[in-house]
């Protein structure tokens, strides 16, 4: 039976991609969305500043924007790509009200009875909602920090080696900052060496989804905001405990597959991780949209030994408004619906 979904936070970047997504979805219909400063105003014209509009339908474009408010909700899940510093508040509210909430937001990603989720490496981890119980009648379901889900993506594979630690450093798209996110004037031709709170997220972020939180992977990152438009770049180093074949590592990662793949689930990608042999790839331009369902899989390339003898170096692209954000958090969703959870 299809469940009706809310956007709160429509308008925002990641807002505008779960419309794409939601919009002729098999699951889910769009029922309300939710804004600050485009409450009263339908989305046709809310989205009026250059997005392409012409390929949501025209109920979804009539709808009008509802204050980000419990008693203006009513549907059967709610996706939440609120700025942070509101999400924390108001989440807990849509909890205590019932709601069924997934999260892009960081507020609540480390709660230890809130699931922080990607499908294909830790669906185990939905059994935490049990727990929420004791907190409020409803529940949060957390996506992972844009850049963590690529890394612990392609870390997943290679944890059947063991993951001892990673030296890893970001090249992250201005559309990770939001709208209007970095200056202009700041990020073109250059590149930024910091971006607040976002090395530690990648950290305890990728520890919590591996299940390594009592043996935790040691990690050094760097993140970087450089000028690309959309899809996040890591450059990665990996210690590993075993001994390894570099075939056997590609192999690892190309055959990843989880749960989503299983159930065949409308937002899985066929392949969750694309290996390119090509020293050149992968780029963001070229494979932020690659695969079956686009912006769903992680692209890896540069496959190659590092100088430890049991380490591997590789460069990942992921697209952090679809896999990092919205598509995330939908494929999630797809799963709580085939679980039972909604
Ligand atoms: N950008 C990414 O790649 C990415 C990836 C993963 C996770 N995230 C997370 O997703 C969340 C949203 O990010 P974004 O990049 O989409 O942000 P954004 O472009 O700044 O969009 C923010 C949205 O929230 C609404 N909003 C702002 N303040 C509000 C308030 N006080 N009450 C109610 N609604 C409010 C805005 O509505 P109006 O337009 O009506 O003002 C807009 O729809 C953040 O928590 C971010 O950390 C982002």
């Amino acid at each position: 039976m299809t469940k009706s979904v809310c956007v709160l936070g429509a308008t925002g970047t990641v807002g505008r991609e779960y419309l794409r997504l939601l919009s002729h979805h098999p699951f889910f219909k769009i029922k309300c969305v939710t804004g600050r400063t485009s409450v009263g105003k339908k989305l046709i014209e809310a989205l009026s500043d250059g997005y392409e509009v012409q390929d949501l339908p025209k109920e979804v474009l009539e709808l009008e924007v509802q204050p980000t408010d419990v008693k203006k909700v009513d549907a059967d899940l709610v996706f939440s790509p609120l700025p942070n510093e509101i999400a924390l508040k108001t989440e807990e509210e849509f909890a205590k009200a019932g709601f069924k909430v997934i999260t892009d937001a960081s507020p609540h990603r480390m709660d230890s009875d809130v699931p922080l989720i990607i499908p294909e490496v830790n669906p185990e981890q939905l059994s935490l909602i049990e727990s929420q119980k004791k907190r409020w009648s409803g529940f949060i379901v957390a996506t992972p920090n844009c850049t963590a889900v690529g890394i612990a993506m392609t870390l997943k594979p290679l944890e059947s080696f063991g993951v001892k630690s990673v030296v890893a450093t970001t090249m992250q798209a201005v559309s990770g900052a939001g709208y209007p996110g970095v200056p202009s004037l700041d990020i073109i031709d250059n590149i930024i060496p910091f971006i607040q709170n976002e090395e530690e997220k990648v950290a305890t972020e990728t520890n919590k989804i591996l299940g390594r939180m009592s043996d935790p992977i040691k990690f050094s990152v760097t993140t970087t905001r450089v000028p690309v438009l959309n899809g996040h770049t890591a450059s990665l180093y990996v210690e590993l405990e075993k001994p390894f074949e570099i075939e056997e590592i590609v192999r690892s990662l190309e055959n990843f597959r989880g749960r989503p793949q299983e159930l065949n689930l409308p937002t899985a990608p066929k392949r969750p991780i694309i290996v390119h042999k090509e020293v050149t790839r992968p780029q963001p331009r070229l494979d932020r949209d690659e695969g079956s369902v686009p912006g769903m899989s992680v692209c890896v390339g540069r496959v190659r030994r590092g100088a430890h003898p049991n380490s591997v170096q590789y460069v990942e692209v992921s697209n952090n408004t679809v896999r990092g954000g919205a598509g995330g958090a939908v494929l999630t969703a797809e799963l709580l619906v085939e679980e039972g959870f909604v």
